[in-house]
């Protein structure tokens, strides 16, 4: 898509971020995430957002931005946050450092229901997450909106510079959509987006990148991957798409993704290395340095079967860069390893040998971009699988014995959830195993089992997920089927914790 009439989000650093570009495609516009120092380089845009940010405006190297540019473009202006605060000092008024951060729900009136606030009622509940404010407003400043105590939270500066104090793009915001929807009628011929469109320009953008090099795509059967090597099949490139068996996959599950890739037409080469990977993580407990493990002999297991490969093609998204962010080059921090974003891999990307189509994305619109595709969507719609698999799933030392257990316990799970209607209600659901073993009795004899953990969640992008009540009925089945089939297992349990400030795995 040509950068003209886009909306350009400047990037100051929040988490948050790419959940604008995301709103805004999902209101039906193309926007694109630039850097607030390339200002001067953002194509003529329709509309300008500046994002939130950790920083204080306040602090010696706060990032700024060239506002003469800005003002320049002579299109709407939204400032989130951060972006609110640095667009009132630009207009000559002032922010108050603070120590004291306020960070979630908080109730917002807009002052009229007209503008940024046509059609939001009158109490809405907003997200907040912040500590300076801006305490003295310029002379063409007017408030659009306060909190409970009066406070403004959100202010327009001339006709068309806007600034909000909360985060419209998070979903606690309730109505954050209409928010930034009215923002974007302010401008005029925003150029819409269309996912087919999109599909068109990540392909061209494959070929322009690959050329003639040879490129190994690996393969898990995820969604993720699979959607990035149709796209590559569909570019026509030189591209071998390495499916690692690497003894850390759910039962059945190898002989299921060989048959869908046949399916959809894209060959694939299956690698059977589980005793490779046994012996690599054997006795080894700890849960970053076995993310390291695998995801090292991912590029070991690629690379010893397509010997010349100049390029490594990963489905790796948004979240994956978000959650693994090394203190380099991000701003936000670390929280695990991804297994395609293990050191060996920042230092090919370094080389330019990394290619990453779908670094943007969030997982529902990869599903939206797979289904133009025409790929099929029950491949669609499985649940997301990690990288390094059951690994994990099993916290503490891998054995294949602890596998096998997940793997029959989960196969009992998911199963159920199938039958019973739940699975596509659901995000993503699993069987884990807790390698603590406790007493039980089992055909009148003492038993000492370990427990599984049974985990079911919805969630939007995988950035925050919730549990799911599913019914006790349901759960007494899959726990009595387990109790009576799995030996090693005598204590099911379901996992009742919210992300943040659990995570969807256990490691
Ligand atoms: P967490 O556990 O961080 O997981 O809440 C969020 C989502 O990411 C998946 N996940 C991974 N996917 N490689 C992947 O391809 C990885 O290393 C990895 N770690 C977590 C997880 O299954 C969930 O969907």
């Amino acid at each position: 898509m040509e950068e003209i009439n886009h909306v350009a989000v400047l990037d100051f650093g929040s988490q948050y971020t790419q959940l604008i570009v995301r709103r805004v495609r999902e209101l039906g516009f193309f926007a694109k995430l630039y850097s607030p120092e390339n200002v001067a380089d953002i194509g003529q845009p329709g509309a300008i957002i500046l994002s939130g940010g950790p920083r204080s405006t306040s602090d010696p190297d706060a990032p700024d931005i060239d506002f003469e540019t800005l003002q320049g473009y002579g299109v709407p202006v939204l400032g989130v946050c951060y972006g609110m605060q640095i667009l009132n000092i630009k207009f000559g008024g002032a922010v108050k450092a603070s120590d004291r951060r306020e960070y979630g729900p908080a109730t917002m009136h807009p002052v009229a229901h007209e503008g940024l606030y046509e059609g939001v009622t009158a109490a809405s509940q907003v997200w907040m997450s912040h500590s300076d404010t801006v305490s003295e407003l310029p002379e063409n400043a007017k408030v659009i909106a306060t909190n409970s105590h009066g406070t403004p939270v959100s202010i327009q500066w001339g006709d068309r510079f806007y600034g909000i104090q909360f985060h419209p793009e998070v979903t606690h915001s309730h109505e954050g959509n209409r928010v930034l929807g009215n923002f974007l009628m302010q401008a005029s011929n925003l150029q819409k987006f269309s996912i087919d469109e999109f599909r068109r320009e990540i392909i061209s953008g494959i070929r322009e990148k690959v050329g003639d090099r040879q490129v190994v795509c690996g393969v898990s059967g995820g969604v993720d991957s699979t959607v990035l090597a149709v796209l590559l099949h569909e570019a026509g490139v030189n591209m071998r798409a390495i499916f690692v068996d690497h003894g850390l996959l759910r039962k059945g599950e190898a002989e299921e993704v060989v048959n869908n890739f046949h399916r959809m037409g894209v060959p694939i080469e299956k690698v059977d290395v589980t005793e490779r990977y046994m012996t690599a993580l054997a006795g080894e407990g700890d849960p970053e340095k076995k993310r390291i493990i695998i995801g090292n002999l991912f590029l070991d297991v690629f690379w010893d079967v397509v010997g010349n490969a100049e390029l490594l093609a990963q489905g790796t998204l948004y979240p994956d860069v978000i959650e693994s962010a090394s203190n380099d080059n991000s701003k936000a921090s670390k929280i695990k390893t991804h297994h395609n974003r293990v050191d060996r891999v920042i230092e090919l990307q370094a080389q330019g040998k990394v290619l990453e189509p779908l670094a943007e994305l969030f997982k529902d619109e990869v599903r939206e971009l797979g289904h133009s595709l025409g790929i099929a969507k029950d491949i669609l719609d499985r649940h997301p699988f990690p990288g390094p698999g059951l690994a994990v799933r099993c916290p503490g030392e891998i054995t294949l014995e602890r596998l096998d257990v997940i793997r029959e316990c989960d196969a009992i799970f998911i199963n159920a959830l199938k039958e019973h209607g739940w699975y596509d209600k659901v995000w993503q659901a699993y069987a884990g195993l807790i390698p603590v073993k406790t007493v039980g009795v089992k055909g009148d004899e003492r038993s000492y089992e370990w427990a599984t953990n049974l985990r079911a969640v919805v969630s939007e992008d995988a950035m925050t997920a919730d549990w799911v009540e599913l019914p006790t009925s349901l759960l007494r089945e899959v726990s009595n089927k387990i109790l009576n089939e799995v030996s090693g297992i005598n204590r099911v349990l379901y996992d009742i914790s919210t992300k943040p400030p659990a995570s969807i795995e256990w490691e």
